[in-house]
C-alpha cells in the first residue's frame, strides 16, 4: 500500500497490487483504462470450437474443468484485464423447476404464464443445484494470474422472467408484454422468484471467489421508461443489495456491474439500481451517457461489436473515439483515468476474427498509456 496522488486534503491509500479492473470499478484513478470483452469466451475462438466439437454446450457449463479451460482461453489469447466465468444466464432454471436445452438457441421445457405456473417454481439452493458452477469459480481462481480478477454473472430478474414466460428466445416477446398489462401482479411475483434465485446464486459465486458480479439485462430495452421503473429497476436493485454484503475469499468487497441492452431511452433509471458500473450499449455515446447519469457511476462499454468485422484502421479509429467520449465530463486528471472500463457495447459476434479482438485490447493499452 502507498499514498496515491490525490487532491490536497483527501489523500487516499490505494493498493496498486489490487487488479486494475477492480480499482476502476470502484471509481478510483487508474494508470490506464482496463479492458475486457463481453462474451469473450465463445464461438469466434478456434480453441473454443475445438472443445465444442467434443462436448455439448451444457456439458461445458456443467464440467468445472471445461468451464475453467474455456474461461482462461481469452485471457491467454487477448490479454484482457478480467476473466468472465464461462456459463450461461439460463443455468439456474433447472433448479427452479424448468429444464433447458440449447439447439443452439435456448428452449425451455415449459412456459410460466399464470399464477399457478409461478407458484410451481422453486427458489433453488444454489449450492445444491449449481454446485458445479461454484466449483468452476474456485478452480478458475486457482488458475488465474493474480492481476486478472474473475467476474461472476447472472441474468437480471427481468431477463430471466422474459425467457421463462416465452419458453425461449423470441422476436417480439409478445407473451411477456401481454402478461405485463394483463397480469402485472403475476409478473411481479415471478420477478420476485427470479430476484431471490439470482441473489442467492450470485452470493454463492462471491463466496466461492468471484471478485465482481455482473447482471445481464439483455431484454430490458423492450420496455418504456415507466415500465422499466416498475418491472426492471426494483428487482435488479434488490439483487445487488443482497449481493453487496457478501465478502469474497480475501474478504474484499465485490464490484457490481449492471448491463442492459438498448437502454438509451431510460439510462437515467440505471442510477437507481446502485451498481458500481453501468454497461452502455453502442446506441448512446459515452459522453451523452455521462451527462445523463451524472458523475457517480463508472461506465462500461461501448464499441459496436460490428466494428470488429471491419478493417484494422477502422477498428483503431473507432476504439479511440470510444476512449475519447469516455473522458468527456469524467475524471481525467493528468496521468490518470477514471470512470471507464472499456468493452464492446454487447457480446462479440461469432464471425469476429480473433486478431481483431486482440487489436482492440492493444489499442486501448496504447492510447491510455500502458504498454501493449
Ligand atoms: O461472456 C462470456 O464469455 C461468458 C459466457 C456467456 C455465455 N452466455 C456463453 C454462451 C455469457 C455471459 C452468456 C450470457 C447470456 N446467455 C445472455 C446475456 C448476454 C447477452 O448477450 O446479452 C443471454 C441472453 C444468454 C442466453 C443464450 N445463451 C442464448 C440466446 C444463446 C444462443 C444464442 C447464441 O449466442 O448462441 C446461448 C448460448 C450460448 N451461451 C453460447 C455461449 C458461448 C453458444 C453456445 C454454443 O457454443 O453453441
Amino acid at each position: 500500500m502507498h499514498e496515491a496522488a490525490a487532491p490536497a486534503g483527501e489523500r487516499r491509500a490505494v493498493d496498486t497490487t489490487d487488479p486494475i479492473f477492480l480499482r476502476a470499478c470502484r471509481g478510483e484513478m487508474v494508470e490506464r483504462t482496463p479492458v475486457w470483452i463481453m462474451r469473450q469466451a465463445g464461438r469466434y475462438l478456434p480453441e473454443y470450437r475445438a472443445i465444442r466439437e467434443r462436448h455439448e454446450f451444457l456439458t461445458c457449463c456443467r464440467t468445472p474443468e471445461l468451464a475453467c479451460e474455456i474461461t482462461l482461453q481469452p485471457v491467454r489469447r487477448l490479454g484482457v484485464d478480467a476473466a468472465i466465468l464461462f456459463s450461461d444466464i439460463l443455468v439456474p432454471l433447472p433448479g427452479m423447476g424448468v429444464a433447458v436445452r440449447f439447439e443452439p438457441g435456448p428452449r425451455l421445457a415449459r412456459t410460466v404464464r399464470s399464477a399457478e405456473d409461478v407458484a410451481g417454481l422453486r427458489v433453488p439452493d444454489a449450492r445444491e443445484h449449481t454446485g458445479y458452477v461454484l466449483e468452476a469459480v474456485r478452480l478458475i481462481r486457482q488458475e488465474l494470474p493474480g492481476d486478472v480478477p474473475l467476474i461472476g454473472f447472472a441474468g437480471a430478474p427481468f431477463t430471466m422472467a422474459a425467457y421463462l414466460v416465452e419458453g425461449g428466445g423470441s422476436r417480439a416477446f409478445t407473451a411477456l408484454r401481454a402478461m405485463l398489462y394483463r397480469e402485472p401482479a403475476t409478473l411481479h411475483r415471478l420477478l420476485r422468484v427470479c430476484a431471490d434465485t439470482v441473489a442467492s446464486y450470485l452470493r454463492e459465486q462471491v463466496l466461492a471467489g468471484a471478485q465482481a458480479v455482473m447482471l445481464f439485462d439483455t431484454w430490458a430495452g423492450l420496455l418504456s421508461p415507466r415500465d422499466v421503473r416498475e418491472f426492471v429497476v426494483p428487482y435488479a436493485r434488490r439483487v445487488l443489495g443482497a449481493v453487496r454484503p457478501a465478502r469474497g475469499t480475501a474478504g474484499a468487497a465485490v464490484a457490481t456491474v449492471y448491463y442492459a441492452g438498448e437502454s438509451a431511452g431510460w439510462i437515467e433509471a440505471c442510477r437507481e439500481i446502485d451498481a458500481d458500473v453501468i454497461g452502455v450499449d453502442w446506441r448512446l455515446t459515452l459522453d451523452v451517457a455521462r451527462a445523463r447519469l451524472g458523475p457517480g457511476p463508472v461506465l462500461q462499454g461501448n464499441l459496436d461489436p460490428a466494428v470488429l468485422l471491419g478493417g484494422p484502421e477502422q477498428i483503431r479509429a473507432r476504439t479511440r473515439e470510444v476512449l475519447h467520449a469516455a473522458r468527456v465530463g469524467a475524471g481525467s486528471a493528468t496521468g490518470g483515468f477514471s470512470g471507464h472500463v472499456f468493452n464492446l457495447g454487447h457480446g462479440i459476434l461469432p464471425e469476429t476474427p480473433p486478431e481483431h479482438a486482440r487489436l482492440v485490447v492493444d489499442t486501448v493499452r496504447e492510447f491510455t498509456g500502458g504498454s501493449a
